[in-house]
């Protein structure tokens, strides 16, 4: 009985966090000189990576495809 208790906080644990991610807003990348060309994940840590010009938040979800979450602004 305790471990179905466990598990189902869990589970509701989970779903509340997929919840709060796919309802964040992605930020665009930038239509600006330093992002126009760029189109591969490596690229973008040359100035994302931890101790870049540029870092991202700690708080950063996945670092993986950034395409999949991170569309290209209009311009
Ligand atoms: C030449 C260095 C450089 C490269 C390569 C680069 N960026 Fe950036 N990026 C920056 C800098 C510096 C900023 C912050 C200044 C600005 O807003 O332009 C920024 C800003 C951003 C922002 C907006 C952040 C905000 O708070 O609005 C996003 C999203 C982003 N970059 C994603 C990417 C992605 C995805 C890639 C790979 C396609 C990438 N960047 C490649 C330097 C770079
Ligand atoms: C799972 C989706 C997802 C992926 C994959 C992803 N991002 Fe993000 N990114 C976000 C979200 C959501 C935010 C806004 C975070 C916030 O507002 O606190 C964000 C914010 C940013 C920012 C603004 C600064 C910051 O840290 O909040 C930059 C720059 C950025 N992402 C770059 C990248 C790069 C480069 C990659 C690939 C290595 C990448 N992202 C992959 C979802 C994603």
């Amino acid at each position: 009985m305790r471990k179905n208790i466990v598990f189902f906080v869990m589970v509701l644990f989970i779903v509340t966090l997929l919840y709060t991610f796919s309802r964040k807003e992605f930020v665009p990348i930038p239509a600006d000189e330093q992002h126009i060309r760029v189109s591969t994940k490596e690229k973008c840590l040359e100035c994302h990576a931890q101790d870049k010009v540029s870092p991202l938040k700690k708080e950063h979800p996945p670092q993986d495809q950034c395409f999949e979450c991170h569309k290209r602004a209009n311009g």
